[in-house]
């Protein structure tokens, strides 16, 4: 993949160096201490074009004509929905950062904090990204969008983030992993479907963005896989229960930025992304089971029963999962499970139901409650999420319609 790279125009580069000082003052100690941890070429704050892959757009009511080259090329629907598009995604790249930072410093081993700090500065990278094509650009009417859209980042505090997910709080570091290998896995998902956008520059940006966001994935998979290990061999700090608890608060939350079950028609259709809603999150599911679930299972069965394969290992927890009986002399708790993709929604087909997390309804209030309060992290039952969670739970109850904001931009 050739690769341009490119800055914004000063005045919007010093802006972003202004979030930079504001939101993310660890930055200057990345650069000041790659040496010491990779290899590559230190991190820059560019914006990086890749090749087009396809000349003409690849889906949609203009398949086969030309991409758009120019945001005025588009009509104004198109063109309005890109910058939404476009805005949307900046908001949550610096959002992200926002969130790591909360925990950052509650690492204990040197090498897999400062990956994060890497994440981090390349989610701000992609935030820079989506600027520069804001700023390149003419998107119509009298404001400048760039100057604009900078202005509300600077402003903007978890807790008022456009997408749910990052306005959720990290309580420790456990959230920092598990949220790279949940969230940025559908990050990964969000720039596939749109390396095919109808906006070439938006096509263009995506090739190398997710070439970081393989490495962010590994940044959440690679210590899972460390700790339940540790754990299963009776050592290490992060126990495999503590994990679980994790997962299963980020995954729903990962399932709802693909947005309703019924939408994505829209974008299909305008030729920026290449999958609907449903198909997306589904395969996501998947992928979740075999790239993070499998995988962790196979860490641990590795220890409880040196020299199984990886196909039988997945068999074997499959069963033991499926039928909630020890086979082996492993137990269901030893494992981590797939929460159902129904478990603990707020958003889409599933919204408010009460299910536990295998899938299962659960009739009173109470109970249901009682359920979650075991299967979700502790530090997290006691935070303001998930007391706004249950008010607005009760609220749908009682009949009102509930919609917690804005809907991802994912829709
Ligand atoms: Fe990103
Ligand atoms: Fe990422």
């Amino acid at each position: 993949m050739a690769v341009i790279t490119d800055q914004l125009p000063e005045k919007y580069h010093k802006a972003m160096l202004g979030w930079q000082e504001k939101h993310f003052k660890d930055f200057p100690y990345l650069l000041e201490h790659w040496q010491e941890f990779y290899k590559q070429s230190p991190f820059q704050l560019v914006a990086k074009l890749g090749d087009l892959k396809s000349e003409v757009i690849e889906v949609g009511a203009h398949a086969g004509k030309p991409k758009f080259q120019r945001a005025s090329e588009m009509d104004e629907e198109m063109r309005a929905q890109m910058l939404k598009i476009i805005r949307a995604q900046a908001s949550t790249e610096l959002g992200s950062v926002q969130q790591h930072r909360e925990s950052l410093h509650k690492a204990q081993d040197p090498k897999i904090q400062f990956d994060v700090l890497r994440v981090m500065a390349e989610e701000f990278r992609h935030g820079y990204q989506m600027i520069y094509l804001l700023a390149k650009d003419d998107w119509g009417g009298t404001r400048d969008v760039a100057a604009d859209t900078i202005d509300e980042l600077l402003s903007m505090e978890t807790g008022s983030h456009v997408l749910e997910a990052f306005n959720v709080y990290f309580d420790s570091f456990v959230d920092n992993i598990v949220f790279a290998a949940l969230i940025d896995r559908v990050g990964k998902y969000q720039l596939t479907m749109q390396s095919v956008s109808a906006y070439a520059p938006m096509a263009r940006s995506m090739g190398p963005m997710l070439v970081e966001e393989s490495f962010h994935l590994a940044t959440g998979v690679n210590p899972l896989r460390r700790w339940v290990a540790e754990a299963t061999a009776g050592h290490g700090n992060v126990s495999v229960p503590n994990i679980q608890r994790h997962i299963n608060k980020w995954l729903p939350r990962g399932l709802e930025m693909f947005g309703s079950e019924r939408g994505g028609r829209t974008n299909l259709e305008f030729g920026f992304k290449d999958m609907l809603n449903k198909e997306a999150q589904e395969r996501y599911y998947q992928e979740v089971k075999e790239q993070v679930i499998d995988v962790l299972n196979y860490e641990i069965l590795k220890v409880r029963l040196p020299g199984i394969t990886k196909k039988e290992a997945i068999a074997l927890a499959d069963e033991v999962l499926a039928t909630g009986e020890s086979k082996r002399g492993i137990k269901p708790e030893d494992l981590i499970y797939l929460p159902a993709m129904n478990f603990y929604r707020r958003r889409g087909i599933h919204a408010f139901e009460m299910n536990d997390v295998r899938g299962q309804p659960i009739r009173s209030y109470d109970e249901y409650v009682r359920h979650l309060r075991t299967v979700l992290p502790e530090a997290y039952v006691t935070g303001r999420d998930f007391s706004t969670y249950l008010e607005n739970l009760r609220r749908h109850q009682g009949g009102e319609v509930v919609d917690e904001g804005p809907l991802p931009f994912y829709g």
